[in-house]
């Protein structure tokens, strides 16, 4: 198996006035470059904390973070700020699309952070029809749009800059079953493509489109 990530003995500790919080304690785990890993673990078990980690978005207090053979802590800010817009996509239950902008403008908005121009080559469209939605709701602004659609227009925005590895906190968390089913099935999808999927959920049923599955408790996996 080629890895695709490598944490090594990786603790997250919160410092806090009533005493420290051990997020993540030592952390151990391999997952492989096209893999579909499930990670579940009860409410405060270090779900977050450990995507937030694998997506460079913070820093471990100890251990090691391996992205593609790079071990993070060995990068720059500014190669850590480029491998994580070009390497790492990321999907959330509330999916944190931007408010004022229209669901083809939250797409294009990776592009223009990576190129520093709008876009000229029709990609938001083309990602946004392939996550299916069409030219009518590329124009609409999220509050205008279902739930569904709104993590679909999320998921055209993880994939702009076509990262290979997607990370998902509760992905369908806010979505109703028949939903939640289709954009897991648009995941499988994106999976058979090759890309790395880590995904966070708190339904069993959710978990079974992974190949993989990690169980956390108290900040270390079972
Ligand atoms: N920014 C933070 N500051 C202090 N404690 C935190 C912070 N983020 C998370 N925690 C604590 O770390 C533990 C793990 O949290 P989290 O990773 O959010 O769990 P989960 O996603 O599994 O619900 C919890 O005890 C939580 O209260
Ligand atoms: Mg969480």
């Amino acid at each position: 198996m080629e890895i695709c990530i490598r944490l090594e003995d990786v603790k997250r500790i919160y410092p806090m006035e009533a005493g420290d919080v051990y997020a993540l304690n030592g952390v151990t785990l391999d997952i492989g470059v096209g893999e579909f890993v499930a990670i579940m673990g009860a409410s405060g078990s270090g779900k977050t904390t450990l995507l937030n980690q694998i997506g460079c978005l913070d820093q471990p207090t100890s251990g090691n973070l391996y992205i593609e053979g790079k071990n993070t802590r060995e990068l720059s800010d500014y190669e850590l700020t480029n491998l994580r817009r070009d390497a790492i996509g990321f999907i959330f239950q509330k999916f944190n699309l931007i408010p004022l902008l229209t669901a083809f403008e939250n797409v294009e908005y990776p592009l223009i952070l990576k190129t520093g121009a709008r876009d000229t080559t029709g990609r938001p469209a083309d990602l946004l029809r392939l996550v299916g939605l069409d030219g009518g709701h590329m124009k609409h602004t999220p509050n205008q749009l279902s739930g569904g659609q709104q993590q679909r227009v999320a998921i055209a925005r993880a994939l702009a800059n076509d990262p290979r590895i997607i990370l998902c906190d509760e992905p369908t968390g806010n979505l109703d079953s028949k939903t939640g089913n289709q954009i897991m099935d648009l995941l499988t999808d994106l999976n058979r493509q090759g890309k790395t999927i880590v995904m966070v959920t708190h339904s069993d049923e959710i978990a079974t489109y992974a190949d993989r599955l990690i169980t956390i408790r108290d900040g270390v996996i079972q």
